[in-house]
């Protein structure tokens, strides 16, 4: 006969940790799971956001078109408003252009300085930009205004998310 049997401790000690390990794990899963789930959920869908903007309507002259979509950051979700100046150049290629400066992130507006007609103003410090979204060199921001990526869909304009400017 072996040697090697078990003794009644060391049963009780095996059986007990195997329960307590088992009654550890059953409780901590819900919380690991917990503090993970916003990194396991997966959003899906598209990462263009519908604006209330008809593409048929879109003129050659700038329009802010206010655009809500849901934000999630980690467990904490939002409600979010975003705007972009939206209008068709000269080849009738639709443009949208974000709002916030480039200098100090203030907001701007289309036509709003009365010495400088047809610019993007920033009321902040005077900064300027073109109707294609360039900056005015003299004036205090050092880099374009950002582009909205787009597409249409049922006839409305998506925008996705604002990215600087591409040099051609
Ligand atoms: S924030 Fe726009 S010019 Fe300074």
């Amino acid at each position: 006969m072996s040697k090697n049997h078990v003794s009644r401790r060391q049963f009780l000690n095996y059986t007990l940790t195997g329960v307590g390990g088992f009654m550890a794990a059953g409780m901590l899963m819900p919380m690991v799971r917990f503090a993970v789930d916003p990194v396991l959920k997966h959003t899906g869908g598209s990462d263009f956001i519908a604006t209330p903007q008809k593409v048929s309507d879109i003129t050659n002259v700038p329009t802010r078109v206010d655009f809500t979509f849901t934000q999630q950051d980690a467990w904490y979700e939002s409600e979010v408003t975003n705007s972009a100046w939206v209008f068709k150049d000269d080849k009738g290629e639709i443009i949208a252009l974000s709002p916030v400066c480039k200098h100090l992130g203030c907001t701007v507006d289309w036509n709003a300085d009365k010495a400088n007609p047809d610019h993007f103003y920033c009321p902040c410090h005077g900064g300027l930009y073109s109707k294609d979204g360039t900056n005015i060199p003299g004036t205090p921001p050092i880099a374009p205004l950002d582009v909205y990526p787009f597409q249409e869909k049922d006839g409305y304009l998506y925008l996705g998310k604002a990215e600087p400017r591409k040099e051609a």
